[in-house]
């Protein structure tokens, strides 16, 4: 049954479909972006991997997106309140997404903060001229004396600052916290990386990073590693399957175009993407140029991306210190966005389990996450913690989620009739049989071959 718009009035609302379009653009966009995507298509066939990655694109993770639109906007809760009103005992899958994304705040809030100290850090380029001894030896090691010259509150206060700002957005509520600090700061980001990505294309050796971008190898579209590398990063870069589609589109008023929204979301998020592509690889490209080596020597992603290479190019490239700001504020201002979200479905989740106001549940949900996250992260383990989530959420937790909640909705319980209706309703697209048979069928096959060669490659 669905439940009418007066009752979901006291958790909240975006008062307008763009406002939602921003706060999903918000999440959507993230380190993933910046540091994930480039990296992986470099890896997966170059311009080739366009193939893999836009029929992923179209045929799990769009329709996948409705799918989770339709549950929150139809059952207007959050993740498990939503399973729970569309039937009784599916309600888990619900807190297996919240669980997720507990895991996944409490290491993105302490990349953030690395992220907020290298933002000054570049400008004296405080890493010297050993950016990875730096890192690993010093930063990571703060506090810990007659190793590192970094003391503890070096990292500490830029972790503590990150929790104090996710949790006054989200005491400012759906609107005033969530949607307007995405409306905000989107724009903000995209101005701040595209003049980071025009300044990068200006440095010598840009032209051979991109050529080591973009040059396809055909060979590896026959190679399903390739499709299932697709396939992972749309689940990750959308941010579906971890019950923050739903969250977010239980917040918004009845009668609105969700494909329709849908599709600027999708599109917006890849846009974002191939932009970051073109500007991490000409800076690679630039450093493989001053060390003469070959542009497949310094390509990196995640960690040794940001906090190695960049600091290296940062140190060698002309006006340094402005690539080394843009890109790290960059990184806080499209972590901040996401990160906001994640937490957002823990707290929605609590506040509708235990029927309590949005102040108590923030608090509730953010003092252990970020006790957590500054107990782990103020030791060094915290990386190795990081690289076994990342990971085990990467492969598994969502992706199987996905086909579970697919299989269940479209054969067990036989939802998708009336979730088309629910789409297509206020929508100029027709969310019809095509719509139906993705989820159904095309999309869950091709999670089934992707999870199953992820585990293969693992036992192998
Ligand atoms: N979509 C975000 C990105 O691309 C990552 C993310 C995943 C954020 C899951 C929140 C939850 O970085």
């Amino acid at each position: 049954e669905s439940v009418p718009d007066g009752a979901a009035a006291k958790r909240g609302a975006f008062s307008s479909r763009g406002v939602f379009i921003f706060a999903a653009i918000g999440s959507a966009v993230g380190l993933g972006n910046i540091w994930r995507f480039p990296y992986v298509a470099y890896e997966n066939g170059g311009g080739a991997f366009v193939i893999p990655y836009i029929v992923a694109l179209l045929t799990a993770g769009i329709p996948f997106l409705f799918l989770d639109y339709a549950m929150g906007h139809r059952f207007r809760g959050s993740a498990p309140l939503s399973f729970a009103r569309l039937r009784r005992g599916t309600e888990g899958l619900g807190w297996w997404q919240v669980g997720i994304c507990f895991m996944i705040a409490i290491y993105y809030a302490a990349v953030m903060a690395w992220a907020v100290r290298y933002t000054i850090f570049s400008v004296t380029k405080a890493w010297g001229d050993d950016p990875e001894g730096f890192f690993f030896g010093d930063f990571l090691k703060a506090g810990d004396p007659g190793v590192s010259t970094t003391p503890v509150w070096g990292v500490l206060i830029p972790l503590l600052l990150v929790w104090v700002a996710i949790v006054a957005v989200l005491l400012l509520g759906v609107q005033k916290g969530v949607g307007a600090s995405s409306a905000i700061f989107i724009p903000i980001l995209v101005v701040a990386f595209g003049i980071l990505v025009v300044r990068s294309l200006f440095l010598p050796g840009a032209a051979e990073g991109l050529d080591a971008l973009f040059t396809p190898n055909w060979g590896a579209l026959t190679d399903p590693t390739v499709w299932a590398a697709a396939y992972g990063q749309i689940f990750f870069s959308l941010s579906i399957g971890f019950g923050i589609m739903i969250t977010y589109s239980s917040y918004v008023h009845k009668h609105t175009d969700m494909p329709g929204s849908g599709l600027v979301v999708g599109f917006a998020n890849s846009g974002f993407e191939l932009l970051a592509g073109i500007g991490v690889f000409a800076a690679l490209g630039f450093m493989a140029q001053a060390n003469g080596v070959a542009v497949g020597d310094v390509a990196t992603s995640g960690i040794g991306l940001a906090f190695v290479a960049f600091p290296a190019i940062i140190s060698e490239a002309p006006a340094g210190a402005l690539i080394g700001v843009l890109f790290f504020f960059s990184l806080v201002i499209a972590g901040f966005t996401s990160m906001v979200s994640i937490v957002e479905v823990v707290i929605s989740a609590v506040r509708d389990k235990f029927e309590m106001t949005r102040t108590r549940a923030t608090i509730a949900v953010t003092i252990p996450m970020a006790l957590v996250s500054l107990v782990f992260f103020s030791t060094t383990s915290g990386i190795y913690v990081l690289d076994i989530v990342d990971h085990f959420i990467n492969q598994f937790g969502i992706l199987l989620v996905a086909v579970i909640s697919m299989l269940v909705l479209s054969w067990g319980l036989r939802v998708l009739p009336t979730f088309s209706d629910h789409l297509s309703d206020g929508s100029s697209i027709v969310v019809g049989a095509w719509w139906r048979i993705l989820v159904s069928i095309v999309a869950p096959i091709g999670l089934v071959l992707v999870l199953g060669l992820s585990f293969w490659e693992d036992v192998k």
